[in-house]
């Protein structure tokens, strides 16, 4: 996977692409990081990439002109609006809090692809041109306003990098994931089996590992209806998952 990030501040990605398991990957060989600096496609002594809103109104509005530029430069097309009518373009994703929500199957979706661009805005936010004629889909990480879509841009490279296979350094690592099975996660436990007086549940330390898994199922359906019981209405479950929530209380369709 090969990801294209277009944006204002490249340092910001210096730290968090390079720790952990965005670095392993990258170090693997699993996926491509490029950081495009916005400004380098940008005109003039100054090479100002955003610039006063028409019609006034507070802050500044991403330019198009470097913005289609720099990502024209980056796949190699003279015109990206003919090379995205054509079809001939990987996602292009602007970062925006107008965009649809990130959640779960959003990320493997986008997992799906082999190459990604990123288009990070910043200030008030891109001139509706990049939106219209560029863009080939807006994602928001939720419904708060952040100073720029950098943030979010490492968040989606993050929450896709550990869904493609061998970034995680074992197998299924992201199957059982809270969202990934449609419940949250159940309690995990290490050792010590006792810490500061408070032990770990003894059924956990059994080493039998289909009573492990059944009451790793219902910790997780408890979990769920007791954080997230919407949850509960798309969740794939089981009769004797829904025997279980029945038993505490639960109500499908509340
Ligand atoms: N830019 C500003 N706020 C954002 C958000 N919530 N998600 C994605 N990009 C953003």
């Amino acid at each position: 996977m090969r990801f294209d990030i277009f944006t204002l501040f490249p340092e910001m990605f210096r730290g968090p692409f390079d720790a952990s398991i965005v670095k392993r990957a990258r170090d693997a060989g699993i996926i491509e990081t490029h950081v495009h600096d916005i400004r380098d496609y940008a005109w003039g002594k100054h090479r100002q990439a955003d610039d006063y809103p028409y019609g006034g109104g507070g802050g500044m509005v991403m330019k198009p002109g470097p913005v289609f530029r720099s990502v024209e430069a980056i796949l190699g097309v003279p015109d990206v609006e003919e090379a995205r009518t054509r079809g001939e373009v990987p996602p292009i994703i602007l970062l925006t809090p107008q965009g649809r929500t990130l959640n779960q199957k959003v990320a493997e979706e986008l997992a799906k692809h082999p190459r990604l661009l990123l288009i990070c805005g910043r200030y008030e936010g891109f001139d509706e041109r990049i939106r219209r004629y560029l863009a080939t889909d807006e994602i928001s990480i939720g419904d708060y306003v952040l100073s720029g879509g950098e943030l979010a841009a490492m968040v989606i490279v993050d929450a896709v990098t550990r869904l493609l296979p061998g970034a995680l350094g074992y197998e299924h690592g992201a199957e059982e994931d809270s969202h990934a099975t449609g419940l949250l996660e159940y309690p995990q436990y290490t050792r010590p089996p006792s810490f500061r007086g408070h032990r770990v549940p003894g059924a956990i330390l059994t080493g039998d590992h289909e009573s492990v898994e059944r009451l790793r199922r219902r910790q997780a359906l408890l979990r769920t209806w007791l954080r997230r019981p919407d949850m509960l209405e798309s969740a794939p479950l089981t009769e004797e998952d829904k025997t279980f929530l029945r038993s505490l209380g639960w109500k499908p369709g509340k």
